[in-house]
């Protein structure tokens, strides 16, 4: 059912030292920081040929990477992200499969335009894994 991997998304306390790390030691193509109150957070993406990096900072009180960075201070893979084709049917087959969509338990707009859910950790080995309808 998952097709590429769309990104791995890396939660930064500090995302200007994180995008800094991406350019200048690293090397990569690194998009400017884009505020996303909708969602919480300020993304970067770092462009790599055959996938992205998404740096997450928080945004706002009620942040939802807060207590990920609570626990990991310094940062840390916060989720990976695969492509499906049809966003409603991975959801009815993780909800056959048993798995834990978190929130409403329905696709919503996701931060980079696209239906997404997000799977809960317990159930995929301690990751917490988005699917991106693309
Ligand atoms: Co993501």
């Amino acid at each position: 059912m998952i097709g590429r991997l769309n990104h791995v998304a890396i939660a930064t306390p500090n995302i200007a030292e994180a995008a800094k790390v991406y350019r200048d030691v690293l090397g990569a193509k690194v998009s400017d920081p884009v505020p996303q109150p909708d969602h919480g957070v300020v993304t970067v993406f770092v462009e790599l040929p055959n996938t992205k990096i998404e740096l997450l900072e928080p945004l706002g009180a009620n942040s939802p990477i807060m207590s990920f960075l609570n626990k990991n201070p310094k940062g840390g893979i916060h989720h990976v992200c695969y492509e499906v084709e049809d966003i409603h049917a991975a959801c009815a087959k993780m909800r056959a499969e048993g798995a834990t969509i978190t929130g409403t338990g329905e696709p919503k707009i996701g931060a980079h335009g696209k239906p997404v859910i997000f799977l809960h950790p317990k159930d995929f080995n301690g990751t917490l894994i988005e699917l991106e309808q693309v």
